[in-house]
C-alpha cells in the first residue's frame, strides 16, 4: 500500500479540537489497513508565533512543501491582535497559499438535508442544494504590490492594496471550474466588477476566451458579484460553479456557508497545478470556518467541516474515491440522528460535543464501510 505523507497543522482556537476529531478517523484508517497515512504535526498561526515568533517556521514550510498534503485548522485570535502585521497568524496560512502555489480554492456549499431547517432562508431555498465556489487564492488584492500605509507628510496618511491578475492567472483559475462543472451540472457562473474595476473587465473577457475556445459544451455566464451575494440569499440553486477572484471569493463564500445552516460545515480543498512529471498537485484542506476563539477550549465547536475537508482529501489527493464518499454520508447519516452540535442545534435534535460528533461520525463510517464489504 502507498504510504501517504499527511502534515498536520492545527493552528490556533478551535483547530486543535476539531483536528483531534480528524485523527482519530485517520487513526482508525491506518488499523484496518483502509490507508498507510503517515502523520507529522507543526504549528501554525498564533501557536506559530508563540513558539518561534512567525506565523509557521521555515522548518515546518519545508514540513509542508514535502507532504503530500496539508490538513489545516483555523489560525488567529484576540490574543494576537496586536503582533506585527508581518507576523499575524493569519500570515502564516497566506505564506502556506503562496508557497506552496495553491491557486485554486474549491469551497463546497452543499445542505444536507436534515440541516434545511437550521439555515437562515427558508427550506426550500436551500433544500438539496449544492454549489461550488471555486476562488482564485494566490493573486488578486491579497498579494498584489504595493501593500502599504505610507505617510504623505501633510499630516495624511495613505494606505494602498493592489488589485493585480495576469492572464494565466485567470486562465488558469476559469479552467479549474470548467473542468469541475463538467464533472456536475455543466454550469458555470463567473463573478466580478467590471462595471468598476479593470480587473473585473479583464477577468471578464480572459474567462469568456477560455469558455469559448476550450470549453464550448459548458454553459457560462456572468454576474457581478454584488448581484452574485444578493442572488446567493435569493435563489442560490440557479448556481453551479461559480469562479471568482480572492477577495469576493472569500466574502461570497461566507455567504454561502450560512445557507448550509452553519458556517461550521463548510469544508475546502486548496490545490496547486499537477507536477509536470508525477501528475500530483501540492495541495492543502481546511474548514472555511475560522479560528472561533469565543468558543474555544470548551469542546462544543462543531467538527464537520474539518471531517468534511478530509474527505476531500481522501478525494482529490489519493483518488480514495469511494471512501471519501462514505466519510461524506456517514456525516449526513450522523446529522440524520439528530446529533447536533451547538451551532446546528434545533428543537428535538440531541446536542453533543466536539468528540461526541466525531465519535458518532466514526461510527457512521465504520458501518458504512462494513457493509461496503459484504
Ligand atoms: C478564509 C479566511 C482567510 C482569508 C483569512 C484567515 C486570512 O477568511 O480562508 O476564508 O481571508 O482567506
Ligand atoms: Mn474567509
Amino acid at each position: 500500500m502507498t504510504t501517504h505523507k499527511l502534515f498536520l497543522l492545527p493552528g490556533d482556537g478551535i483547530g486543535p479540537e476539531t483536528m483531534h476529531e480528524v485523527k482519530e478517523i485517520i487513526a482508525f484508517m491506518n488499523s484496518e489497513g483502509l490507508a498507510a497515512f503517515e502523520i507529522d504535526e507543526g504549528l501554525a498561526g498564533g501557536a506559530a508565533y508563540d513558539a518561534h515568533g512567525v506565523g509557521i517556521s521555515d522548518d515546518d514550510m519545508a514540513k509542508a512543501e514535502a507532504a503530500d498534503a496539508v490538513l489545516f485548522g483555523a489560525v488567529g485570535g484576540p490574543k494576537w491582535d496586536s503582533v506585527p502585521y508581518e507576523v499575524r497568524p493569519e500570515a502564516g496560512l497566506l505564506r502556506l497559499r503562496k508557497d506552496l502555489q495553491l491557486f485554486a480554492n474549491l469551497r463546497p456549499a452543499i445542505c444536507y438535508p436534515a440541516l434545511a431547517a437550521s439555515s437562515s432562508l427558508k427550506p426550500e431555498v436551500v433544500e438539496g442544494l449544492d454549489i461550488l465556489i471555486v476562488r482564485e487564492l494566490t493573486g488578486g488584492v491579497y498579494f498584489g504590490e504595493p501593500k502599504e500605509i505610507i505617510d504623505l507628510g501633510n499630516g495624511q496618511k495613505r494606505a494602498i492594496d493592489t488589485q493585480v491578475y495576469d492572464t494565466y492567472e485567470i486562465e488558469r483559475i476559469a479552467r479549474v471550474a470548467f473542468d469541475l462543472a463538467k464533472t456536475r451540472k455543466n454550469h458555470v457562473t463567473s463573478m466580478e466588477k467590471r462595471n468598476v474595476m479593470k480587473s473585473g473587465v479583464f477577468w471578464n473577457e480572459v474567462v469568456t476566451k477560455v469558455g469559448a475556445e476550450e470549453y464550448p459544451e459548458v454553459e457560462l455566464d456572468h454576474m457581478l458579484a454584488d448581484a452574485g451575494g444578493m442572488q446567493l440569499v435569493r435563489w442560490p440553486k440557479q448556481f453551479d460553479v461559480i469562479v471568482t477572484d480572492n477577495l469576493f471569493g472569500d466574502m461570497l463564500s461566507d455567504v454561502a456557508a450560512m445557507l448550509t445552516g452553519s458556517l461550521g460545515m463548510l469544508p475546502s480543498a486548496s490545490l496547486g497545478a499537477p507536477d509536470a512529471q508525477t501528475g500530483k498537485r501540492k495541495a492543502m484542506y481546511e474548514p472555511v470556518h475560522g479560528s472561533a476563539p469565543d468558543i474555544a477550549g470548551q469542546g462544543i465547536a462543531n467538527p464537520l467541516a474539518m471531517i468534511a475537508s478530509l474527505a476531500m482529501c481522501l478525494r482529490y489527493s489519493f483518488g480514495m474515491v469511494a471512501e471519501a464518499g462514505l466519510l461524506e454520508q456517514a456525516i449526513s447519516k450522523t446529522l440524520d440522528q439528530g446529533i447536533r452540535t451547538s451551532d446546528i442545534m434545533s428543537e428535538g435534535m440531541t446536542e453533543v460535543g466536539t468528540n461526541g460528533m466525531g465519535t458518532a461520525v466514526l461510527a457512521e463510517f465504520e458501518i458504512l464501510l462494513g457493509e461496503g464489504q459484504e
